[in-house]
């Protein structure tokens, strides 16, 4: 490991839900051991930090961010000594695991709150939040649009309302109890004892309620993550902690203090703002939110994705904006969901593999450390006719075979269908055929994972803006130590030629990484010249 600087500031992150990555034992659903399998799948594809999404006993009524039981895992899934395997296997071979940590609620199930509502002197009574009327905190808005109507539930049993911040069977746990603290402490050091490299924490700016505010992002939640963070820091320094807080970088600063919070945090609005630049042909959008971001600590570092497990969420725009994007990128209603869309990259970028690859060529170079989401890498499609985010959670494609080579099960049996239709034919998209074709967009990424990893200018750089007189353009430096980077992204369908500017410092025989080629062969006609054609970008590396 580079001692100079935290691993995470240049890792790259591989997104992974275990019932969908590869079935070990032929009942349908994926497992840990099928996991275990794919970690020599992974190595190759150079990734350093898997995600897995919650693995624990769950009712599944929100695909596992309903949690039953914080201490096991579920049974679909395998046992602990499986993901203690899990955990040794990736250590290994160098790779690192952070689980999902969902601190916010609990599910319905929970023992704690099938105790807390049948029982008012139940110790677990205060460990969620109950009210006589429906009435309070109506300043804070609803997340699952879709589905609730209020953020109150009746409970007949309680007698009382229940508060829950999304699905009515997921009630918010309550941080005013100091004993609910306190497990979360004891569940947090069960799963670093287990090997865990750190966590993604989900829905952190609810954690507290107040009268008066809309309830996020509160003071108290902060110095309660902090105490968090203290807690690590003295037990298991090198661990991570991402924070999930869908808001405006101004909001999400507070959640790196002052590298006494959080070390990485996703960086939400960017994310549509990559897409809007993509259809508009114009990187305005991006660079005003990245020229709007705030600077942070030194150790902390920005997560930053394409697409993720949810809804492409829509909450970090105007609505003009939202408006323009559903209507680009949804025209189906059945594609939106919430305020998003309910989509993955191939299908949203009209499976063009100059597009695909020209977004991940901003997602690799702009500042963050970035996240794959399994089989975006292979160009998955998506199935708008399951319900809610399934769509975007069908199996991994690793071959054309039976059920794409993700289960020996009965087709029927599978938890969600494969993917496998004219647009997106298993023949073609699916691992096996990626990796046996020479400049898939399977190897198109793996070459920028390369890339990203040895050179840490892109992940540790300073950004700056190059300015040209056409917005088509994308161009920009990352700076580190002696490194530096010139990437030129031409976000239109046009060919686009332009003078290099004098103050560009780039020499003639600097090389464009991904193609390796010299930039003087890549200089068209005249010598101060660039060509870029539809949808092309360049990484010049320099120094
Ligand atoms: C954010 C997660 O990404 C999403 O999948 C989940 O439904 C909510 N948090 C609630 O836990
Ligand atoms: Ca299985």
């Amino acid at each position: 490991m580079n001692k100079t600087f935290p691993w995470y500031k240049n890792a790259v992150f591989y997104e992974l839900n275990v019932r969908a990555f590869y079935d070990s034992n032929g009942d349908g659903i994926g497992d840990i051991r099928g996991v275990i399998q794919k970690l020599d799948y992974l190595e190759k594809l150079g990734i350093d930090c898997i995600w897995l999404l919650p693995i624990y006993p769950s009712p599944l009524k929100d695909d596992g961010y309903d949690i039953a039981d914080y201490y096991g895992i579920h049974p679909d899934y395998g046992t602990l000594e499986d993901f203690k395997a899990l955990v040794d296997e990736a250590h290994r071979r160098n790779l690192r695991v952070i689980t999902d940590l969902v601190l916010n609620h609990t599910s319905d199930q929970h023992p704690w709150f099938q105790s807390a509502r049948t029982d008012p002197n139940s110790p677990y009574r205060n460990y969620y939040v109950w009210s006589d009327t429906d009435q309070k905190y109506k300043e804070a808005r609803i997340i699952f649009l879709d589905t609730e109507t209020s953020n109150w539930t009746w409970d007949p049993a309680a007698g009382q309302y229940y508060w829950h911040r999304f699905y009515s069977s997921q009630p918010d746990l309550n941080y005013d109890s100091p004993e609910l603290k306190a497990e979360i402490f004891k569940i947090i050091r069960y799963w670093l004892d287990l090997g865990v490299d750190g966590f993604r924490a989900d829905a952190v700016p609810y954690l507290f309620e107040r009268e008066g505010t809309n309830c996020e992002n509160l003071p108290e939640t902060h110095t309660f993550l902090k105490e968090l963070r203290t807690y690590l820091d003295q037990n298991y320094p090198d661990r991570v902690l991402l924070c999930e807080a869908n808001q405006w970088p101004e909001d999400v600063r507070p959640y790196f203090g002052d590298g006494d919070e959080f070390h990485m945090g996703f960086h939400f609005p960017v994310m549509p703002r990559i897409y809007m630049a993509l259809r508009s042909g114009n990187i305005a959008p991006v660079k005003e939110i990245l020229d709007r971001t705030p600077e942070i600590p030194p150790d902390c570092q920005w997560c930053t994705f394409l697409r993720n497990h949810d809804e492409l969420t829509l909450e970090m725009v105007t609505e003009e904006e939202r408006q323009w994007m559903w209507q680009e990128y949804a025209p189906d209603p059945r594609m939106r969901l919430n305020l998003g869309i309910r989509r993955r990259l191939a299908p949203l970028l009209d499976k063009d593999p100059r597009k695909i690859m020209l977004a991940n060529s901003l997602l690799f170079t702009l500042p963050g450390s970035p996240i794959v989401y399994y089989g975006d890498e292979i160009s998955m499609g998506d199935n708008i006719w399951l319900p809610d985010r399934n769509g975007v959670r069908t199996p991994m494609q690793w071959s054309n075979s039976k059920n794409a080579g993700f289960s020996e099960a009965n087709p029927e049996k599978l938890y969600a269908p494969v993917i496998d239709n004219p647009k997106f034919p298993l023949s073609e998209i699916n691992v096996e055929a990626q990796i046996n074709q020479a400049g898939s967009i399977w190897h198109q990424i793996r070459s920028m994972i390369r890339i990203r990893k040895n050179n840490p200018g892109l992940g540790l750089g300073d950004l700056n803006w190059l300015p040209l007189p056409d917005s088509g353009i994308a161009a920009y430096t990352r700076r580190f130590k002696t490194e530096t980077w010139y990437i030129i992204n031409n976000l239109t369908a046009e060919k686009k030629t332009f003078n290099i500017p004098a103050d560009w410092a780039i020499p003639q025989n600097a090389v464009e990484q991904l193609t390796g080629t010299a930039l003087d062969t890549l200089l068209t006609g005249k010598f101060n010249e660039i060509t870029l054609y539809t949808y092309q970008f360049l990484w010049i590396k320099v120094g």
